[in-house]
């Protein structure tokens, strides 16, 4: 089984189609389902797959800025309890995690009316969903409405594991300067050899500056992200002639890469880019009246996404990490 996103609205038309159709004891009003249909055209939608088939599919929907709607979700009959839905759901999480949202809501027919619905409503606290409020006449006094709702907020492991590069286009939704402070500081939290406090950084929100920057960003990256921020460097001898600035900066960007997924942001480690033989960086500091004692290592655009990122790839644990010597078998 497969779960993927689809992005053309006739394929995700005929998909719901096919799997609200074949759901009738669910959704028997015809009008509806064809509203359904018809919404999931426009909607963020994943689908799951068995042996090249459309089983299942589930739509997002943007109720407020900071919540999203589990709007539509179907499992065909003969696939249930299987763990489709719940495979639905995790990726679907995943990604209103990554477009920012910090709830989820879903509505139903209240516990205590139909068998079929009493599953369904198992089925979201299952998820981790929980009684918001019912409003009884929402839909009609047959069918009382409940909504459910859930935190989108991650552990600290969680967004870890979360956090991606992301490539994308932005929202043009300036990012709270509450924001950017919480992110700066997480980044000179970080910890810096001998505690020599390498690392110094420039938050760019004015778009007039950040107008300038993107015109000496070539190839473009982030054009589309409504603040930036700018990592400096200074070569400092921690002892001797130790000098640990790569580390402390290293360190800076992955704690604001973690605060800024945290948040609600999206953003990409861009250093190979602007440190090239063009010194795209040495530009920017330019721009930025950075004294020549600091180095420009890296920008980090920041913004809400317009898109979830993919995931890379990458090697499963037993063939980068052990326990207790390296083994034979990765020699
Ligand atoms: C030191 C360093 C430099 C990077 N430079 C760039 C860059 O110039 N352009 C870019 O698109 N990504 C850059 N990245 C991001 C990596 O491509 C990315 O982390 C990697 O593909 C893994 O994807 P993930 O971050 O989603 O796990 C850089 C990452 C690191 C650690």
């Amino acid at each position: 089984m497969k779960v993927y996103q689809v992005t053309a609205p006739d394929e995700k038309e005929r998909i719901s189609r096919e799997i609200l159709e074949a759901l009738k004891d669910w959704f028997e009003i015809p009008e509806t389902r064809e509203a359904y249909i018809r919404e999931s055209r426009e909607q963020p939608f994943l689908a799951a797959e068995h042996d090249g088939r459309a089983v299942g599919f589930l739509c997002l929907k943007e109720t407020g800025k900071a919540t999203v709607e589990l709007a539509v979700m179907g499992v065909k009959a003969e696939y249930h309890r299987q763990g489709i839905g719940r495979t639905l759901f995790r990726e679907a999480r995943r990604q209103a995690v990554a477009l920012g949202y910090e709830f989820m809501q879903v509505k139903t027919v209240q516990m205590g009316r139909y068998e079929d619905y009493d599953r369904t409503n198992r089925f979201y606290q299952s998820l981790g969903f929980r009684e918001l409020e019912v409003f009884p006449t929402l839909w009609d006094a047959d069918n009382p409405c409940q909504i459910y709702v859930m935190s989108l907020r991650e552990s600290v492991t969680e967004v870890i594991m979360h956090r991606r590069s992301y490539r994308g286009k932005f929202r043009p939704e300036p990012v709270p300067r509450e924001d950017l402070i919480t992110i700066l500081e997480a980044g000179l939290a970080a910890p810096s050899g001998c505690n020599k406090q390498t690392v110094s950084l420039i938050a760019v929100d004015d778009p007039a500056v950040l107008k300038q920057l993107h015109a000496v960003i070539d190839p473009p990256v982030g054009e589309t992200a409504p603040a930036m921020i700018c990592v400096l460097s200074q070569r400092i001898n921690a002892y001797r002639d130790r000098c640990f600035a790569t580390q402390d900066y290293s360190a800076a960007i992955e704690n604001m890469l973690l605060a800024i997924t945290a948040l609600g942001y999206q953003s990409c480690w861009y250093e190979g880019h602007i440190t090239d033989k063009d010194r795209i960086c040495d530009k920017i500091a330019q721009i930025l009246k950075v004294p020549v004692a600091y180095d420009l290592v890296c920008i980090l655009p920041v913004g809400r996404a317009m898109s979830a990122p993919a995931a890379p790839a990458k090697k499963p644990i037993a063939e980068r990490a052990w326990f207790n010597g390296f083994p034979e078998t990765a020699r």
